[in-house]
């Protein structure tokens, strides 16, 4: 079995699926897309109840869709083998996640249920909306996100035909034991270059955690080395014991979901005023709010775009101290602030300010949803499906929605909110929000007051755990 240590350790180049050593029976029973994104372009989310007086049909469904569909690590990693040595595709890829009303509804009691607290406070809890997330009301997300979700299928492939047959057969079946609250289809969005973007237009997925050696040697090789930045990642940031599983090795991960619509056009109309505001020009004001160009490169390390095929990760802020090319509000900075919490006054010693900080992370597994059209400019209706693993959900997403990404103070006294997903928690125009600083001089001292608005809105969303697959198979 895997030890403590073997979690906590970094291993130096990551876990290899195709020689996994110790991390073999780990990969067997994990569910995929949590240590590696499963990389395919179609997928579609349904959200389920399972009917209150069919509960051991339900588990023999369960049991069957495991068996069929659910695709562990170690299934995920042969199959992209498989494709990238013989152009063979793999099967269609599924996840299963239940909430802490799904485990309930499927008689198990309190103490089987993963533990971790927001995970059974649930995301409509009053507590962690309001006080943490400052979300919207409940009565204002989409209505099937208002219902009390048990569990979420995510099923995904390249060939859209083939994934909505494969739904519409899921669907069937499916009639017997559970009603569909709700259905959301994803996609991965791509800029005329091809690379994977997000509807604001702006090259996304690019900094990750990373667990896998054949990640970690691209990374390497496309970054020089990790002398700024190093995105590797212990196994306990992501991974938790799954204590219903049946094998010595049976792990889990908790997963955040939320619909986050975007109002392109407004976002696009607000950078631009941002620009004139600043006199600077509209691709670099698009780099202040976000922390990278719109192709990737690092407004920490440049005022132009460079258009690298891949952006650079491998850098931090420690020769941006004052905030004078990237601004401290910006996204990137806000979300991963890569030392920056390490210099504040009542921080202890960098090194460990820096791996606290770290221990923040997620791993982002965002599809988008609406338009497909990346030069149209929606204001309704398109946006991310952001989805992110980790082991402990207060420690991660939400502590960096709520301690970095919403206050005023990060780092600095009024710095203002992210502007691309930091919420307020009061209403527009209200006195007590804080305008934040650009500078007009990229490197420069000098700043201007501009308030940029919030074009990104929630629409609903639950927290879930993705249980080992030895116990989905051994449910019933
Ligand atoms: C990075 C966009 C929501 C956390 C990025 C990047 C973009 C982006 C363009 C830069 C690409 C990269 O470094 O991978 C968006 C948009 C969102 C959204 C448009 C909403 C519609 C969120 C949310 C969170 C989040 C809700 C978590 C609370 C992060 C993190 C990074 C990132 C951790 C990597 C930062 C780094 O390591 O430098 N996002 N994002 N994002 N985002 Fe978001």
């Amino acid at each position: 079995a895997l030890t403590e240590e073997d979690l906590k350790n970094v291993p130096e180049t990551g876990i290899d699926p195709e020689n996994p050593g110790k991390y073999q029976g780990l990969l067997e029973d994990l569910q995929g897309n949590i240590l590696k994104g499963h990389g395919r372009d179609y997928s579609v989310h349904l959200f389920l109840e399972w009917k209150a007086d069919k509960v051991t049909e339900a588990k023999n469904w369960i049991q069957t869709f495991a068996k069929c569909y659910v695709t562990s690590a170690k299934q995920q990693a042969d199959e992209a083998l498989r494709y990238r040595q013989e152009g063979i595709p793999g099967k269609v890829f599924a996840n299963f996640l239940l909430t802490r009303y799904g485990y309930e509804a499927l008689g198990f009691k309190p103490f089987q249920v993963p533990k971790d607290q927001p995970f059974t406070m649930g995301m409509k809890n009053e507590q962690i909306r309001q006080d943490f997330l400052k979300d919207p009301e409940v009565k204002d997300w989409e209505a099937g996100f208002q219902k009390d979700i048990h569990a979420l299928l995510l099923i995904a492939d390249d060939n859209l035909i083939n994934l909505l047959q494969t739904v519409n057969q899921i669907c069937q079946s499916l009639r017997q034991v559970a009603v569909i609250l709700h259905r959301e289809d994803g996609f991965i969005l791509r800029n005329k270059a091809g690379q994977v973007i997000e509807h604001f237009g702006f090259v996304d997925g690019v900094s990750q955690p990373l667990f896998i050696k054949r990640d970690i040697v691209r990374a390497r090789t496309n970054d020089g080395n990790f002398s700024q930045w190093d995105p590797r990642a212990s196994l306990d940031i992501i991974l938790v014991k799954d204590y219903n599983g049946k094998t010595e090795d049976s792990y889990g991960s908790y997963l955040v979901y939320r619909k986050l619509e975007q109002n392109v056009k407004a976002f696009h109309e607000d950078q631009q005023k941002l620009a004139e505001t600043l006199n600077i020009k509209n691709d670099l004001a698009g780099a202040l709010v976000m922390g990278r160009f719109a192709d990737g490169t690092p407004v920490t390390k440049s005022d132009i775009p460079t258009y690298a095929v891949t952006p650079t990760n491998n850098f931090n802020y420690d020769e941006d101290t004052a905030a004078t090319k990237c601004p401290f509000q910006a996204h990137i900075r806000k979300t991963n602030p890569r030392g920056d919490t390490g210099r504040v006054e009542s921080a202890p010693d960098f090194d460990e300010a820096l791996r606290i900080e770290r221990d923040h992370r997620i791993a982002r597994r965002a599809v988008s949803y609406g338009e497909h059209d990346p030069t149209a400019k929606p204001t309704e209706g398109s946006g991310l499906l952001f989805l992110c693993f980790q082991a402990d959900i207060e420690n991660q997403f939400n502590f960096m929605q709520s301690r970095w990404a919403n206050p005023d103070r990060f780092v600095d006294v009024g710095v203002g909110l992210d502007p691309v997903i930091g919420q307020p928690g009061k209403p527009k125009g209200d006195p007590k929000n804080v305008v934040s600083k650009w500078p007009t001089k990229w490197g420069e001292c000098e700043t201007k007051e501009y308030h940029f608005e919030l074009w990104v809105k929630m629409k609903g969303g639950e927290y879930f755990f993705a249980p080992s697959i030895s116990f989905l198979t051994s449910l019933a």
